[in-house]
Protein backbone atom coordinates (compact mmCIF):
# COMPACT_ATOMS: atom_id res chain seq x y z
CA UNK A 1 0.00 0.00 0.00
CA UNK A 2 1.04 3.77 -0.70
CA UNK A 3 -0.35 6.43 1.09
CA UNK A 4 0.66 10.22 1.37
CA UNK A 5 0.91 12.43 4.14
CA UNK A 6 -0.87 15.62 5.12
CA UNK A 7 0.15 17.43 8.61
CA UNK A 8 -1.47 20.28 9.77
CA UNK A 9 1.08 22.41 11.68
CA UNK A 10 -0.02 26.33 10.96
CA UNK A 11 -1.47 26.38 14.89
CA UNK A 12 0.08 29.18 17.33
CA UNK A 13 -0.83 27.25 20.15
CA UNK A 14 -2.76 29.65 22.01
CA UNK A 15 -3.58 26.65 25.02
CA UNK A 16 0.19 26.01 25.33
CA UNK A 17 1.03 30.00 25.61
CA UNK A 18 4.71 31.49 25.02
CA UNK A 19 5.66 32.82 21.88
CA UNK A 20 7.09 29.73 20.19
CA UNK A 21 4.48 27.84 18.48
CA UNK A 22 3.98 23.96 20.87
CA UNK A 23 4.96 22.35 17.61
CA UNK A 24 8.80 23.24 17.70
CA UNK A 25 9.14 22.46 21.68
CA UNK A 26 12.14 20.58 22.37
CA UNK A 27 10.85 17.34 23.18
CA UNK A 28 14.04 14.87 24.20
CA UNK A 29 16.27 16.39 22.19
CA UNK A 30 13.95 17.01 19.03
CA UNK A 31 11.16 19.57 18.07
CA UNK A 32 7.60 17.94 18.64
CA UNK A 33 6.88 18.06 14.63
CA UNK A 34 9.90 15.97 14.25
CA UNK A 35 8.52 13.67 16.52
CA UNK A 36 5.30 13.41 14.96
CA UNK A 37 6.84 13.33 11.15
CA UNK A 38 9.53 10.58 11.72
CA UNK A 39 7.09 7.40 11.60
CA UNK A 40 5.88 8.53 7.98
CA UNK A 41 9.53 9.50 7.35
CA UNK A 42 10.61 6.09 8.05
CA UNK A 43 8.08 4.44 5.91
CA UNK A 44 9.02 3.67 2.39
CA UNK A 45 4.68 2.88 1.84
CA UNK A 46 4.90 7.35 2.63
CA UNK A 47 4.80 8.53 -0.78
CA UNK A 48 4.77 11.87 -0.10
CA UNK A 49 4.66 14.43 2.47
CA UNK A 50 2.54 17.67 3.09
CA UNK A 51 3.40 20.53 5.96
CA UNK A 52 0.68 23.11 6.20
CA UNK A 53 3.08 26.07 8.04
CA UNK A 54 2.03 29.25 9.17
CA UNK A 55 2.68 32.13 6.45
CA UNK A 56 5.76 33.77 9.18
CA UNK A 57 7.31 30.32 9.70
CA UNK A 58 10.86 30.50 9.93
CA UNK A 59 11.59 27.31 11.58
CA UNK A 60 10.50 24.20 9.82
CA UNK A 61 13.21 24.99 6.92
CA UNK A 62 16.07 25.07 9.61
CA UNK A 63 14.90 21.59 10.90
CA UNK A 64 17.14 18.68 9.91
CA UNK A 65 14.71 16.10 8.61
CA UNK A 66 13.13 18.79 6.08
CA UNK A 67 15.85 17.57 3.83
CA UNK A 68 13.94 15.10 2.59
CA UNK A 69 13.13 15.03 -0.99
CA UNK A 70 9.32 13.50 -0.32
CA UNK A 71 8.77 17.05 1.74
CA UNK A 72 6.55 19.86 0.82
CA UNK A 73 4.88 22.70 2.52
CA UNK A 74 2.55 25.02 2.26
CA UNK A 75 0.82 27.83 3.32
CA UNK A 76 -2.14 26.73 6.28
CA UNK A 77 -5.41 28.39 6.90
CA UNK A 78 -6.90 30.26 9.71
CA UNK A 79 -8.59 27.02 11.08
CA UNK A 80 -7.57 23.55 11.19
CA UNK A 81 -9.55 22.29 8.20
CA UNK A 82 -8.53 24.80 6.46
CA UNK A 83 -4.57 23.84 6.51
CA UNK A 84 -5.90 20.65 6.09
CA UNK A 85 -7.61 21.39 2.83
CA UNK A 86 -4.50 23.11 1.48
CA UNK A 87 -1.29 20.75 2.42
CA UNK A 88 -4.41 17.87 0.89
CA UNK A 89 -4.41 20.06 -2.26
CA UNK A 90 -0.24 20.85 -2.52
CA UNK A 91 0.66 16.83 -1.80
CA UNK A 92 0.10 15.33 -4.66
CA UNK A 93 -2.07 12.59 -3.85
CA UNK A 94 -4.12 11.51 -6.78
CA UNK A 95 -7.84 11.51 -6.07
CA UNK A 96 -8.10 7.72 -5.36
CA UNK A 97 -4.47 7.66 -3.29
CA UNK A 98 -5.10 7.27 0.14
CA UNK A 99 -3.83 10.25 2.45
CA UNK A 100 -2.94 10.14 6.09
CA UNK A 101 -4.03 13.68 8.20
CA UNK A 102 -1.66 13.31 11.36
CA UNK A 103 -1.51 16.53 13.61
CA UNK A 104 2.05 18.10 14.23
CA UNK A 105 1.38 17.86 17.84
CA UNK A 106 0.87 14.49 18.83
CA UNK A 107 4.78 12.95 18.83
CA UNK A 108 3.69 9.82 20.39
CA UNK A 109 2.22 7.72 17.74
CA UNK A 110 3.13 4.23 17.97
CA UNK A 111 4.29 1.90 14.97
CA UNK A 112 1.56 -0.94 15.62
CA UNK A 113 -1.04 1.67 15.62
CA UNK A 114 -0.06 3.27 12.20
CA UNK A 115 -0.19 -0.54 11.40
CA UNK A 116 -3.36 -0.98 12.69
CA UNK A 117 -5.27 2.21 10.55
CA UNK A 118 -3.05 0.90 7.46
CA UNK A 119 -4.97 -2.27 7.72
CA UNK A 120 -8.35 -1.27 8.73
CA UNK A 121 -8.82 1.02 5.78
CA UNK A 122 -7.24 -1.03 3.29
CA UNK A 123 -10.03 -3.15 4.05
CA UNK A 124 -12.07 -0.62 2.07
CA UNK A 125 -14.55 1.40 3.28
CA UNK A 126 -15.02 5.16 3.96
CA UNK A 127 -11.25 5.62 5.69
CA UNK A 128 -10.71 5.10 8.71
CA UNK A 129 -9.21 7.09 12.17
CA UNK A 130 -7.71 6.27 15.50
CA UNK A 131 -9.60 6.51 18.75
CA UNK A 132 -10.45 5.82 21.92
CA UNK A 133 -13.15 4.49 24.01
CA UNK A 134 -14.00 6.73 26.85
CA UNK A 135 -13.04 5.72 30.48
CA UNK A 136 -13.96 8.12 32.35
CA UNK A 137 -17.59 8.85 33.82
CA UNK A 138 -19.15 11.87 32.07
CA UNK A 139 -20.65 14.32 33.76
CA UNK A 140 -22.97 16.99 32.14
CA UNK A 141 -22.75 20.34 34.09
CA UNK A 142 -24.72 23.67 34.40
CA UNK A 143 -23.27 27.07 33.88
CA UNK A 144 -22.56 27.09 37.65
CA UNK A 145 -20.44 23.95 37.16
CA UNK A 146 -22.73 21.94 39.28
CA UNK A 147 -23.74 18.49 37.91
CA UNK A 148 -27.13 18.57 36.05
CA UNK A 149 -26.70 14.84 34.60
CA UNK A 150 -24.45 11.76 34.16
CA UNK A 151 -24.10 11.35 30.59
CA UNK A 152 -23.80 7.36 29.14
CA UNK A 153 -20.84 6.54 27.70
CA UNK A 154 -21.20 3.36 25.88
CA UNK A 155 -19.86 3.85 22.30
CA UNK A 156 -18.28 7.10 22.98
CA UNK A 157 -14.80 7.36 21.41
CA UNK A 158 -12.17 10.48 21.56
CA UNK A 159 -11.02 10.86 17.58
CA UNK A 160 -6.94 10.96 17.53
CA UNK A 161 -4.72 11.06 14.62
CA UNK A 162 -3.79 9.79 12.12
CA UNK A 163 -6.72 9.66 10.03
CA UNK A 164 -7.27 8.18 6.45
CA UNK A 165 -9.00 8.75 3.83
CA UNK A 166 -9.18 8.91 -0.20
CA UNK A 167 -7.68 12.30 -1.02
CA UNK A 168 -10.45 13.05 -3.78
CA UNK A 169 -13.46 12.40 -1.02
CA UNK A 170 -11.58 14.26 1.88
CA UNK A 171 -10.85 17.50 -0.36
CA UNK A 172 -14.36 17.35 -1.59
CA UNK A 173 -15.73 16.78 2.40
CA UNK A 174 -13.60 19.87 3.30
CA UNK A 175 -14.72 21.95 0.68
CA UNK A 176 -18.48 21.67 1.13
CA UNK A 177 -17.75 21.81 4.50
CA UNK A 178 -16.36 25.40 3.96
CA UNK A 179 -18.47 26.47 1.27
CA UNK A 180 -21.65 25.58 4.53
CA UNK A 181 -19.76 27.55 6.86
CA UNK A 182 -18.87 24.24 8.83
CA UNK A 183 -15.62 24.66 11.11
CA UNK A 184 -14.93 20.37 11.26
CA UNK A 185 -12.33 19.86 13.96
CA UNK A 186 -11.32 16.69 12.32
CA UNK A 187 -11.20 15.38 8.86
CA UNK A 188 -14.07 12.25 9.78
CA UNK A 189 -16.27 15.02 10.65
CA UNK A 190 -16.19 16.60 7.54
CA UNK A 191 -16.58 13.06 6.00
CA UNK A 192 -19.56 12.24 8.04
CA UNK A 193 -21.19 15.50 7.07
CA UNK A 194 -21.46 14.23 3.47
CA UNK A 195 -22.94 10.35 5.08
CA UNK A 196 -19.82 8.86 5.34
CA UNK A 197 -19.12 6.23 7.79
CA UNK A 198 -15.52 5.93 8.72
CA UNK A 199 -14.20 3.57 10.95
CA UNK A 200 -13.05 3.61 14.27
CA UNK A 201 -9.80 1.85 15.27
CA UNK A 202 -8.60 1.30 18.75
CA UNK A 203 -5.74 3.99 19.27
CA UNK A 204 -2.98 3.73 21.64
CA UNK A 205 -3.86 6.39 25.35
CA UNK A 206 0.25 6.77 24.96
CA UNK A 207 -1.27 8.67 21.28
CA UNK A 208 -1.31 12.21 23.27
CA UNK A 209 -1.55 15.51 21.76
CA UNK A 210 0.84 18.12 23.40
CA UNK A 211 -2.01 20.62 24.51
CA UNK A 212 -0.61 22.62 27.37
CA UNK A 213 2.99 22.16 29.00
CA UNK A 214 1.90 19.40 30.83
CA UNK A 215 1.58 17.49 27.95
CA UNK A 216 5.05 18.40 26.88
CA UNK A 217 6.42 16.42 30.53
CA UNK A 218 4.07 13.90 29.73
CA UNK A 219 5.05 12.92 26.17
CA UNK A 220 8.92 12.82 26.97
CA UNK A 221 8.16 10.41 29.38
CA UNK A 222 6.17 8.36 26.63
CA UNK A 223 9.70 8.82 24.42
CA UNK A 224 11.90 7.66 27.27
CA UNK A 225 9.82 5.03 28.17
CA UNK A 226 10.19 3.47 24.53
CA UNK A 227 13.91 4.44 24.05
CA UNK A 228 13.38 7.16 21.77
CA UNK A 229 14.68 10.40 23.94
N1 LIG B 1 -3.46 23.75 13.05
C1 LIG B 1 -3.27 24.23 11.75
N2 LIG B 1 -3.91 25.36 11.34
C2 LIG B 1 -4.70 26.04 12.18
C3 LIG B 1 -4.92 25.57 13.50
C4 LIG B 1 -4.28 24.41 13.91
O1 LIG B 1 -2.54 23.63 10.98
N3 LIG B 1 -5.28 27.17 11.74
C5 LIG B 1 -2.75 22.54 13.49
C6 LIG B 1 -1.87 22.73 14.72
O2 LIG B 1 -0.61 23.28 14.33
C7 LIG B 1 -1.80 21.33 15.29
C8 LIG B 1 -3.12 20.68 14.86
O3 LIG B 1 -3.69 21.54 13.88
O4 LIG B 1 -0.74 20.57 14.74
C9 LIG B 1 -4.04 20.47 16.04
O5 LIG B 1 -4.50 21.73 16.52
P1 LIG B 1 -4.35 22.25 18.01
O6 LIG B 1 -3.82 21.18 18.91
O7 LIG B 1 -5.61 22.96 18.38
O8 LIG B 1 -3.13 23.32 17.86
P2 LIG B 1 -3.21 24.91 17.94
O9 LIG B 1 -4.41 25.39 17.19
O10 LIG B 1 -1.88 25.43 17.55
O11 LIG B 1 -3.42 25.13 19.52
P3 LIG B 1 -4.53 26.07 20.22
O12 LIG B 1 -5.87 25.55 19.76
O13 LIG B 1 -4.27 25.88 21.68
O14 LIG B 1 -4.25 27.46 19.74
MG1 LIG C 1 -6.45 24.82 17.83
Amino acid sequence: MRYWLVMPAAGSGQRFGGDLPKQYQLLAGRAIIEWALAPFLADARCAGLCVALAADDARFAQLPATSDPRLRTVHGGAQRADSVAAALAGCGAGAEDWVLVHDAARPCLASEELERLLAAASQGGEGALLALPLADTLKRSGEDDRVQRTEPRERLWRALTPQMFRAGRLLEALELARAAGQVPTDEAQAVEAMGGAPLLVAGSALNIKVTTPADLALAEAILRMRGGG
